[in-house]
């Protein structure tokens, strides 16, 4: 199952969003970045094309899906301008091409643990698979509890003038990953509004982390006698 968020690449909607950016690109670097979206947009379809065959024949070969479900979202444009205006970088599709890599976004949620790293390994060793990046946030959680496996990898999309590579995130995470993720992000969301939220609840969370680790190898291990 593929659950996907609309996409702005559309010129006339893309201006009326672009109000809060400061450098404002001309009309021609907006076209410009619509077709890089449109590129990006590819080599992300390509990438789930990729994990869904990975998952199918699993449940061939095993009677069993270490894929539990997919998202895949596009920055938007705004936020995307914004954080290549937080980063110094010029408001080019050069200098966003070099330099931000999560623009086409993926969300693997897997059932165990080693799921995790099963799915990585079959994904990067296919031959026009290649692995630009990668942080393993499993092995080392954030200082807030967060664990996830992020890696970017680049996917050749086949255009009329030929191939092209493009960069494609994946955050790779368990199910319990994904509960505790969602709750979290919901509580640094708030803390906008109410900062003494974080300072109530943050410690809370980072053990309720450690905990749902403890329970998933737990039951990983179970479900390993049971196959
Ligand atoms: P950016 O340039 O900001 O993307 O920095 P980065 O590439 O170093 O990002 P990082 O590896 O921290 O991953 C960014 C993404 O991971 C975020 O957009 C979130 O989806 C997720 N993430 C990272 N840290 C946390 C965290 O502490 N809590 C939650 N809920 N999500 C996190
Ligand atoms: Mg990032």
């Amino acid at each position: 199952m593929i659950l996907e968020r609309p996409s702005v690449i559309n010129l006339k909607k893309l201006q009326s969003e672009l109000d809060g950016i400061v450098n404002r690109p001309d009309m021609d670097e907006l076209s410009e970045l619509i077709k890089m979206y449109q590129l990006y947009q590819a080599g992300q379809k390509e990438i789930s094309t990729k994990l869904e065959n990975l998952d199918s024949e699993f449940q061939v070969n095993y009677d069993y899906n270490p894929i539990h479900h997919m998202e895949s979202r596009m920055k938007e444009m705004q936020s995307l301008l914004q954080k290549a205006e937080r980063k110094g970088y010029d408001l080019t599709t050069k200098a966003i091409e070099d330099n931000i890599y999560d623009i086409a976004g993926i969300r693997v949620i897997t059932n165990y643990i080693d799921d995790i790293y099963n799915v990585e390994k079959l994904l990067v060793d296919q031959t026009d698979v290649t692995l630009l990046k990668r942080k393993d946030y499993i092995k080392n959680p954030k200082d807030s509890g967060y664990r996830s496996l992020h890696i970017v990898v680049k996917v050749p999309v086949f255009q009329a003038t030929g191939p092209i590579d493009v960069p494609v995130e994946i955050q790779i995470r368990t199910v319990g990953m994904d509960m505790w993720a969602s709750l979290e992000h919901k509580l640094r969301y708030k803390t906008d509004a109410n900062p003494e939220l974080v300072s109530k609840y943050g410690d809370r969370l980072k053990g309720y982390a450690e905990e749902l680790e403890q329970i998933e190898r737990g039951m990983q291990g179970i479900h390993k006698e049971l196959i």
